[in-house]
């Protein structure tokens, strides 16, 4: 291992430390009236999205800082790596190449000297088929009927971006056909999200990278003995299953007809996955054509964050304004708020993207880093946000950072919904910037006692990220303006954005306590006390497994 420069010691970081120093007594009431055009100049925009970076609390000087920051710790060296195919998940030995799912451009991309678009596109090719055969009821069921539901079995990453992204899309999808997402391995949500679920039209998609993942396995086993018990064929697995996976001979082993699998590779991160065959349900739902188009968006963010200049690069501004709060200014949370009920579940996606990626102690030279990295990143959709946390957002002790994001036309043009709805959208990025002052407060005629409750202090950051209408384009687009802004970030932080060992110990653990949970004698507990007296109490008044 080389010993590169802790992040801590470059000029470049201290020379930040002092500017956040320094500015911690401007107002962002200030900033603006010192520069009236400071709404108009930062700004950046880019496949489809546009981005008001201007209610944050920087200046030319600290922008040119994080700049310099971003190019001191090699940002463009570590992206073209990417680009490249270079195996820069160090601590597993490979590419990180989800870029090649969608290089629309079909330029070449190797790995181990062999170009991997061509088995890309043909995968979305079969894709492609077999979901034009679901949707036009080609495809039948073992009994003859065509498939009217589609269940997607998957956790983390082989769940989060298809679930979230049927939702964003619904406008697109072909409505006589459900989708449903069972995840958890608690039984209820497979019986929630199967109850009114006609075994001979619907077709499960078990989808697991590795073709382990408990949860998963044990779904796609209930899910098998749920079919069989109404069709009573093995012969209908073929017909009413299908796999997403980068481990065939497992797929083979549970019995999946290998005609019905679809394949992707170990170069494609779980949370970076959507693109690939992990994306079938939402192609089967939204159809093929409005696939390619999502898929167009993240090519062009993706072009986008390789050759502009990271002065009007929207993934650089981003993850860079996220540093500034988060070792700059001590904020440990990150709020995600997008104007749009569709977008409802886009903070738990990015929860993942972000926090599996950038969650670590350690940097790439193997030390301890001594500066924080990834932050807590949760969110809410807007309006219902504003009813619930956006209290302490204004008046808190806390200092949260937030993306408000919102779209200037909706699918559900009805009455004057959407209008109230982006009102509330550009009112909340005023309040939290500017606030109100005491002065304020008591001209409207306030009695003195009751002032300081009534003051809010505003210079809260937010970035407004705006675009014409959430289209299967913009989605991808957005989608990778995040994944970028992570990159972005790791690269910075000079930690391996790609691995997540930090999931590995309570998922060895749980296979211990299970076998000890299960055991019909008494087992021999050599936990701590807690987890024994645990173990003991729940063995104690466990049902019989049925
Ligand atoms: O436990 C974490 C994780 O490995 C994620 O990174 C991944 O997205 C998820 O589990 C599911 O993994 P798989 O697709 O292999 O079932």
């Amino acid at each position: 291992m080389t010993t590169a420069p802790k992040r801590t010691d470059l000029p470049e970081w201290q020379a930040l430390a002092a500017q956040a120093r320094a500015l911690r007594r401007v107002h962002l009431r200030e900033l603006f009236r010192r520069d009236p055009a400071r709404g108009e100049r930062y700004t950046a925009e880019a496949a489809g999205l546009f981005l008001d970076y201007s209610k944050n609390l920087v200046t030319d000087e600290i922008l040119t800082g994080l700049f310099a920051l971003a190019r001191a710790c090699g940002l463009a060296g570590a992206r073209a790596a990417m680009f490249r195919g270079d195996r820069i998940n160090v601590t597993e030995n490979r590419p990180v190449l989800h870029v090649a799912l969608r290089n629309r451009a079909q330029t070449p991309i190797r790995v181990d000297g062999k170009d991997v678009m061509p088995e890309v596109n043909a995968v979305l090719g079969r894709m492609s088929a077999f979901a034009q055969r679901i949707r036009s009821g080609t495809w039948r069921g073992h009994t003859g009927k065509p498939i009217r539901a589609v269940v997607n079995l998957g956790i983390g990453g082989s769940d989060l971006g298809p679930a979230m992204a049927c939702e964003a899309l619904n406008p697109y999808a072909q409505r006589d056909l459900a989708v449903r997402f069972v995840s958890n391995v608690d039984a209820a949500h497979f019986v929630e999200q199967t109850r009114d679920l006609d075994p001979a039209e619907t077709l499960f998609i078990v989808a697991s990278k590795t073709f382990a993942t408990q949860e998963t396995m044990t779904n796609a086993a209930t899910a098998r003995a749920w079919c069989l018990r109404a069709l009573r064929a093995e012969a209908a697995v073929a017909r009413h299953f299908a796999a997403v996976s980068a481990n065939a001979p497992a797929v083979a082993q549970f019995g999946i007809d290998p005609a019905n699998m679809f394949e992707f590779w170990d170069w494609v991160g779980g949370r970076y996955s959507l693109c690939s065959a992990v994306g079938l349900p939402l192609m089967i739902v939204i159809g093929p054509e409005n696939f390619t188009a999502l898929l167009d968006g993240f090519h062009l963010m993706d072009r986008h964050f390789a050759e502009a200049p990271l002065e009007r690069n929207l993934p650089a501004i981003l993850g860079l304004l996220g540093i500034w709060y988060n070792n700059f200014w001590g904020a440990e949370t990150y709020a995600i708020l997008p104007y749009d009920q569709a977008l409802r579940r886009f903070p738990a996606y990015l929860q993942q993207a972000d926090m599996e990626s950038n969650g670590k102690q350690t940097d790439k030279e193997g030390r301890r880093v001594t500066w924080q990295t990834g932050p807590v990143i949760w969110g809410a959709p807007g309006t219902n946000g504003q009813h619930a946390f956006y209290q302490l957002m204004h008046q808190g002790t806390k200092l949260i950072p937030a993306d408000f994001i919102g779209f200037c036309r909706t699918h559900q043009a009805l009455g004057d919904h959407h209008v109230k709805l982006m009102a509330n959208c550009f009112a909340q990025t005023e309040a939290l910037a500017f606030g109100k002052t005491a002065a304020e407060v008591a001209a409207e005629g306030v009695p003195a006692a009751l002032i300081p409750f009534r003051v809010f202090e505003g210079n809260r950051p937010t970035n407004t990220i705006l675009a014409e209408q959430l289209t299967p384009a913009t989605l991808g687009a957005l989608i990778a303006l995040y994944e970028h802004k992570i990159f972005t970030q790791g690269a910075i932080w000079n930690v391996f954005s790609f691995d997540q060992w930090g999931v590995q110990l309570g998922k060895v653990l749980a296979d211990k306590v299970l076998t000890e949970l299960q055991s019909l004698a008494e087992p021999a507990l050599a936990h701590d006390s807690s987890t024994n007296a645990l173990i003991r109490r729940f063995r104690q008044a466990r049902q019989p497994i049925l």
